[in-house]
Formats: structure tokens, C-alpha cells, sequence
């Protein structure tokens, strides 16, 4: 059992898309960017894929599409299990920790896609984690990475936007009925993690994190989308 996200996993798809105020929009925009076509077969792997709100929606635009959802929690993949209801079946859950190196069956795979995990590897890791998936993937294959990432602002620019956040994000979980407590409830579980947890936030830059994709071999990287700390990049292999 995992100390944070399996406790979150119930309140995951109530929380986290307000909490996060671009979540739905950079998850539409990323599902637009997928380089298929409706009816393409095509394998791909969702690395700390949550309660699957990634894989259903690229399951349910590509009905000949086959998935690997790895996560740490196993709360998280059997939300996703039944939130995908028979799609299921096209999916393989696989309980890992994205810390050790990835299981044998990811291989040859045409796309991975990378929501808000990579950010909770430590930095040496960040970079193997590159390599790993630049080999699981077929020569033209994709990866969808949209994570948070730090870039520099001036410091009264950050202070502005940090306070225009918490107004903003008190405003939407008000609206969405959502009470202050219980995302406090979450965050003080997540500020009570072990130096050494493997599900705390270990946040890079951006350039740290486009230098790993290139050094991994990538070619082709574009940078997006970014609000904030939140980016969207595309690499090809
Ligand atoms: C912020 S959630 C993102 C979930 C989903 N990708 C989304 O966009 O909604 C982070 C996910 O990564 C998983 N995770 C965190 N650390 C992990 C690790 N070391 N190995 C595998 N999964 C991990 C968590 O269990 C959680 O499901």
C-alpha cells in the first residue's frame, strides 16, 4: 500500500482536474496530438497512468488501439480497471515502480505517454528513464510527456502568479464542491512523505528534463504547450 496515492486514489478524478486548472485542457490537447488515425492499430504504454483518465480517453478515440498502464499504486490501476469498464480488456496493468528499470514486456511499443509521473523520479533516474523509453519504442515512435517543470520567472512575477493560484483554485473548488479540508487532508499526507518515498515531487527544470530527451537519442522534440509549471512536449524516436 502506498502511503499517498492509494489514500488518494477515490478522490483522484474529483480533486486533481480542479486542482490542476489546465487538466482537462492540456489532456484534450495532447489526445488531438496523437499522430493516428481513428482506425490505426497501434501498442502504446502510459507510465503512471492514475486512474486512467489519459488511456481511456485514447482508447475510446482509437478503438483498435492496445495499452500498458504501469503505476505504482495498485489503487490507482484498479480505479482505472473499472473506470474503463470492457475498453479493459485491451489494457495490460502493471504494479511498478517507475524507479526500477522497466519490465520486459515494454518493447516495440509506438507511443508511451507520461502524465504527471516523471516529475516523482529522482534526477539520475529522470535521465535513465529517457533512455528506457527511447529503446521500448519503434524507430517513428512518440512520446507524449506532460509534466511540471520548472522555468524561470522574475520573483514578482512567480509571487503574482502563485497568489492569483490559490485565489483561483479556492474560487474553482468552491464551485466544484469541493471543501478546503479535504484537499488539505491529501496535501498534508503528500508534505508527510519520507525524504526517500518514491512517490514524492522531485520537480526539474524544463531544460534539464529537454537535455535527458536529447541526450536519450531523441530527434525530434517539440516543446508545445506551457502554463506556468505545467509543459506538454512531443519527442519522436
Ligand atoms: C499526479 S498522478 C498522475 C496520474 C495520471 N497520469 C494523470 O495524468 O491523471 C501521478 C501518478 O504516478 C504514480 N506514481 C508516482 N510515483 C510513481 C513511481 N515511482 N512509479 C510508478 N508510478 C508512480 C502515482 O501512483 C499516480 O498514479
Amino acid at each position: 500500500m502506498t502511503e499517498y496515492f492509494d489514500q488518494y486514489a477515490h478522490d483522484y478524478d474529483r480533486i486533481q482536474p480542479v486542482k490542476i486548472e489546465m487538466y482537462r485542457f492540456y489532456h484534450e490537447l495532447a489526445l488531438d496530438l496523437v499522430p493516428y488515425s481513428s482506425d490505426q492499430p497501434f501498442r502504446f504504454a502510459d507510465l503512471g497512468s492514475g486512474t486512467g483518465n489519459f488511456l481511456s480517453m485514447v482508447l475510446e478515440r482509437f478503438p483498435a488501439s492496445t495499452a500498458m498502464a504501469l503505476d505504482l499504486s495498485q489503487r490507482m490501476l484498479s480505479a482505472s480497471e473499472s473506470k474503463l469498464g470492457v475498453s479493459s480488456g485491451r489494457v495490460q496493468f502493471i504494479q511498478h515502480d517507475l524507479n526500477e528499470s522497466f519490465p520486459a514486456e515494454l518493447t516495440d511499443l509506438d507511443m508511451v505517454v507520461a502524465f504527471s509521473a516523471i516529475h516523482h523520479l529522482p534526477d539520475e533516474r529522470k535521465q535513465a528513464i529517457c533512455h528506457e523509453i527511447y529503446a521500448a519504442l519503434k524507430p517513428g515512435g512518440t512520446l507524449l510527456l506532460a509534466d511540471a517543470m520548472y522555468v524561470p520567472y522574475s520573483e514578482d512575477v512567480w509571487r503574482s502568479g502563485r497568489e492569483r493560484e490559490e485565489s483561483s483554485r479556492s474560487r474553482r473548488f468552491s464551485e466544484a464542491g469541493i471543501r478546503q479540508h479535504e484537499f488539505d487532508e491529501h496535501e498534508e499526507a503528500k508534505s508527510g512523505l519520507d525524504e526517500a518515498s518514491p512517490e514524492r515531487d522531485r520537480i526539474s527544470t524544463l531544460d534539464q528534463q529537454l537535455t535527458n530527451l536529447r541526450e536519450a537519442g531523441f530527434s525530434k522534440i517539440d516543446h508545445v504547450w506551457h502554463f506556468w509549471m505545467e509543459h506538454l512536449v512531443i519527442a519522436r524516436k
